[in-house]
């Protein structure tokens, strides 16, 4: 099933996806997942906010069980953080379906808009929009690459960006959230177990920083005359590692802007995203403070810690673990199912094993063998879920 979504933003150089909200291939994914829903007679619903939800059995009547994940990709990623999750809902319903359960609740198969903020910097839109977690008029002004902000690209979409918002009418047919997803670390090869389950996510941020200099020609300015705002930028990135290291955190520059951005020119402005996470909130936010005073510092996101529900956490491992439990694992990542966890919805994740351990990058992956694990897990966790 995740062979037609193989060639959808596929970079031909690199192998890696490039899948930004909104963009062609967001539109040829969603149509995928029309399909996908027509061809097993689910009811396809676009929420305000630009989720698709596709129901077996009417959610008006019982809250429904749902799974899902999202389709979007941070730039070059790979090819299974998000579409895994998707596709493994589809097959664990035609599981249920072939084996002629009928669940006694409604099951829903969800696609999460924009759940990695590759192009407007904020992770987990759909779902931030959706619980009231990112204000709309904050989130419409937020812009691309290119200048465009969403409003702009939602309405190119044909949608109606001035909609967009908390939608307690869609919130209520959810009354559990199960996300599968590929393991974006190595802990089940060191088990070598196939599935696991999520115990918490990490506080997690992202802060811009921008530094202001002096454009000039690199030739002809002598050094004791330049201002030069790649000397600060630098000493931050080594000051955010040596401090990551202190604190037991983990801190990314992982985009820089550099204008004007010629070879021969001293740069007049560099703006950098820092990204850190760690167990503690306390050690993040004094990282932050620490790098952040005296600069021209913006938080962009913040995600406070998610324990998910102990409860349904234990019963999900007790389900998908067969004769012992699934291990239960935390994550530094961030997931659409801890911003459903943190607006009160029950929710819960299974992670399936990730040979490389590595995500984010073309080199993510899963085994045939145990992405089929996965929706064996899955199929009987929804099946409990909906007793
Ligand atoms: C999204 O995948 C994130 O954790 O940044
Ligand atoms: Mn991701
Ligand atoms: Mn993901
Ligand atoms: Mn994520």
């Amino acid at each position: 099933m995740l062979e037609p979504l193989a060639r959808i933003g596929r970079d031909p150089a690199t192998g890696g996806y490039v899948r930004d909200a909104w963009s062609e291939a967001d539109m040829e994914l969603r149509e995928w997942f029309a399909g996908e829903a027509a061809r097993r007679g689910l009811d396809l619903r676009e929420d305000r906010n630009g989720n698709l939800w596709a129901w077996w059995g009417d959610p008006a009547a019982r809250p429904g069980v749902v799974t899902g994940s999202h389709l979007d990709s941070v730039r070059q990623g790979g090819a299974y953080d998000g579409p895994l999750g998707v596709v493994s809902a589809f097959a664990a319903l035609d599981r249920l379906k072939n084996r002629g359960v009928t669940p006694a609740r409604p099951v829903g198969v969800v696609c999460f808009t924009d759940e990695e903020g590759a192009r407007f910097g904020v992770p987990c839109m759909g779902s931030r929009l959706l619980t009231g977690a990112i204000k709309p008029d904050r989130a419409l002004a937020l812009t691309d690459d290119d200048g465009d902000t969403l409003a702009d690209v939602m309405a190119r979409a044909g949608r109606k960006p001035y909609a967009i918002g908390r939608d307690d009418e869609t919130l209520a047919t959810v009354g559990t959230f199960v996300e599968l997803h590929v393991e974006q670390g190595r802990a089940l090869v060191d088990q070598e177990r196939p599935v696991g389950v999520a115990s918490a996510i990490w506080p997690h941020g992202r802060w811009r920083i921008d530094f202001r200099g002096r454009a000039d020609h690199a030739g002809t300015t002598r050094l004791a005359d330049r201002d030069d705002p790649m000397l600060p930028f630098a000493r931050m990135v080594l000051a955010a590692r040596a401090g990551a290291e202190r604190r037991g955190v983990v801190a990314t520059v992982g985009k820089v802007h550099v204008s004007p951005g010629n070879a021969n020119a001293i740069p007049g402005r560099v703006s950098a995203w820092l990204d850190a996470r760690g167990a503690d909130e306390r050690d993040v936010r004094q990282l932050v403070a620490e790098l952040a005073e005296g600069m021209d510092v913006k938080e962009e996101s913040w995600t406070p810690v998610v324990d998910f529900d102990a409860a349904l956490r234990d019963r999900l491992a007790r389900v998908a673990g067969g004769d012992t439990p699934a291990p239960i694992l935390p994550t530094g990542a961030g997931h659409d199912a801890g911003i459903m966890a943190a607006a009160g919805v029950p929710a819960g994740m299974l992670f399936v094993r990730n040979p490389t351990g590595v995500s984010h990058s073309p080199d993510e992956h899963a085994e045939q063998a145990d992405c089929e694990a996965g929706v064996v897990a899955l199929a009987h966790v929804l099946e409990d879920l909906c007793r």
